[in-house]
């Protein structure tokens, strides 16, 4: 399957660096270090209270890695996407499994967020993906269909083309352990039906899919193109400024 859209390669920093001159540092080699190419597209969530010190040029455009569903008020420590998008935030990641897990959000939850987040004209990068034993029960298909109808409730049609759905197996996050090329293809070609079930299959054709687990420069190749894939999640290897620069210059 040849796939002539442009490439999408998202950073997600997660809680580090804990310093921001570390952080300033790792943004100016990135930035030194991408090529300028419309062949794909590079999108860097570093932790949101960095988001104001890192300015984003043709390069790369910034993201945030969660986002509250009310636009403002009495919601402690929340940040909302108005807010993100004063800071030129063009995205939000939703849902990311972590968040799952420690803050215990739920399909509901991640579906209100995308809904406020769409409304505000911000992109969204949803996150899903089957825990190992879920993989083992062979559930991965039933846990990722009801991960994305009830995500997606009340979003329309017309909604979907800001929306990128990252598929990210939970055994395969920081662990060094990763799908078959087959397996993700499997995966995307899954998604695509899901979403031509629920709007129709030009909206499931232009939709955006990537895949995030243990991406690194040596395998990240074998996840996009032939899989159906159309780009990366990466984690940890984000944090190595030279070693993702390397993953982004694959594309283009
Ligand atoms: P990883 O994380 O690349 O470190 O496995 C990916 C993610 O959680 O987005």
């Amino acid at each position: 399957m040849i796939n002539k859209k442009q490439k999408i390669i998202i950073a997600n920093w997660k809680m580090n660096p804990v310093d921001l001159v570390e952080a300033e540092n790792l943004i100016k080699t990135v930035r030194r270090g991408i090529k300028k190419s419309d062949d794909r597209k590079v999108i860097i969530c570093p932790p949101s209270i960095y988001l104001s010190k890192i300015k984003t040029n043709s390069h790369f455009d910034l993201g945030i890695q969660n986002i509250f569903w009310e636009d403002k008020g009495a919601y402690t420590g929340e940040v909302s996407v108005l807010m993100a998008k004063n800071l030129d935030v063009k995205y939000a990641i939703v849902g990311h499994s972590e968040r799952r897990l420690y803050m215990k959000e739920t399909n509901e939850m991640i579906n209100a967020k995308i809904v406020s987040t769409l409304k505000n004209n911000l992109k969204v990068v949803l996150c899903i993906g089957e825990s190992l034993a879920e993989k083992n029960k062979d559930r991965a298909s039933e846990i990722i269909e009801r991960q994305i109808r009830e995500a997606l409730k009340n979003i329309k049609k017309s909604q979907i083309s800001n929306l990128i759905i990252a598929y990210e197996p939970i055994w395969a996050i920081g662990t060094g352990q990763t799908p078959s090329q087959d397996e993700v293809m499997s995966m995307s070609l899954f998604l695509k039906k899901i979403i031509t079930n629920l709007y129709d299959r030009k909206t499931a054709e232009n939709l955006d899919i990537l895949y995030g687990g243990s991406v690194n420069s040596q395998n990240a190749l074998d996840f996009v193109d032939s899989t159906g894939m159309n780009g990366l999640l990466v984690g940890g290897a984000s944090l190595n400024a030279s070693e993702f620069v390397r993953i982004v210059n694959l594309f283009g």
